[in-house]
């Protein structure tokens, strides 16, 4: 059994904190989306992981490396362009041999991991398992139609008609049947060539494709709502630890980590949250369910329900929430006399503010 994990994409909906970083590498609890999967399947047992990358393979190499940090052996396979799902395993066809291998999007969280799904395809051996699990917005994804006996009838990619609300999930298990699918379908309206398109191609041949749907936590993390909730989640797991500094004017509540070198003055933090390596907060309210990464600055400001990426500044601010502050971002006060805002915003960014 291998791992194909999926790294390409160009992360449209996270923009603008894709335009200079993969979408697979924003942090969850200060820890990348990517590395969660990576670490669910060692843990399933399968090393050989070949990683399907596109303009972002200089950063996802750095992050990731040759996978022994893992316990993997990454292979890393190029795409030229986003060109979809079953083009990536088109050209991943030398690295998967005629293995079967479990497909992971590497934005897609899946609490609870892979393992029982990877042990299940080894034993049965279908032609191909999906995950399924229901959504409340159909149309953003791909959508299977089950007969009563619960078999797979129908497959469709984000349908403007949804005949139903069980979406795939992004990690699928196939058997090298799958290789004569992904070469015999053509591209969607899209312009892509859709995994769910070949596993449909599968199901027409009356090839074995099984579902299982799942009703535990999984979220595709495209999008910043879904970045936000799947961090909530993470950090109620969190195990409280202090290896930074905290002074006596600070307090801390409930499930807080503090991370070597971060320093904490005068401040209150109330957890599930966590303050990163070389992080100096003062004169600040940490709320729940916040992420501050590494080398921020935080000073007379409120945060909570947010992910601050790392070397951020925020000071001076009232009270921010349900925010994603990307790298190296400054929010610092305008002068009070004129009332103004001045910003310089990149590209695509989203700011709301209460005056
Ligand atoms: C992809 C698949 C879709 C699936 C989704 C899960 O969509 O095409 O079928 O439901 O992942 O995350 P994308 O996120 O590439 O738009």
């Amino acid at each position: 059994m291998k791992a194909l994990v999926l790294c390409g994409g160009a992360g449209t909906r996270l923009r603008p904190i894709t335009h200079t970083s993969a979408k697979q590498l924003v942090p969850v609890a200060n820890k990348p989306v990517l590395f969660y999967g990576l670490e669910a399947i060692a843990e399933a047992g399968v090393t050989e992981t070949g990683i399907v990358v596109g303009d972002t393979e200089k950063e996802i190499r750095a992050a990731v490396g040759d996978g022994s940090a893992f316990g993997l052996n990454v292979t890393y396979i190029p795409q030229d362009a986003p060109r979809g799902l079953a083009h990536a395993v088109l050209i991943a066809r030398d690295f998967l041999g005629n293995d079967d291998f479990v497909m992971y999007l590497g934005d897609n969280f899946i609490v609870g991991g892979i393992t029982g799904l990877v042990d299940g395809f080894r034993a049965e051996r279908p032609d191909a398992r999906i995950l399924l699990t229901r959504v409340p917005e159909p149309t953003a994804f791909g959508i299977a139609e089950l007969d009563d006996a619960g078999r797979v009838m129908r497959l469709e990619e984000k349908p403007q008609m949804p005949k139903s609300d069980l979406a795939l999930v992004g990690v699928y298990l196939f058997s090298p049947a799958v290789h004569e699918a992904v070469r015999s379908i053509g591209p969607s309206r899209r312009g892509e060539l859709e995994i769910t398109d070949a596993i449909q191609w599968l199901i027409d041949q009356g090839r074995d494709v099984r579902a299982t749907t799942i009703s535990g936590y999984w979220k595709d993390t495209g999008n910043v709502t879904d970045m936000l909730e799947v961090n909530r989640s993470v950090l109620e797991t969190l195990e409280p630890r202090i290896d930074g500094s905290v002074d006596a004017y600070s307090e801390l509540i409930g499930r807080v980590r503090i991370e070597d070198g971060a320093k904490v003055f005068r401040s209150r933090v109330v957890g599930p949250a966590v303050i990163g390596a070389g992080t100096v907060v003062s004169d600040s309210f940490i709320g729940p369910f916040s992420s501050i990464a590494e080398d921020c600055r935080i000073e007379s400001s409120e945060i909570e329900y947010s992910i601050v990426l790392h070397r951020a500044t925020v000071i001076g601010i009232g009270r921010i929430e349900e925010s994603l502050i990307g790298h190296n971002v400054e929010v610092t006060p305008a002068p009070s006399i004129p009332s103004v805002h001045r910003l310089i915003l990149g590209d695509h960014s989203k700011v709301q503010i209460s005056s």
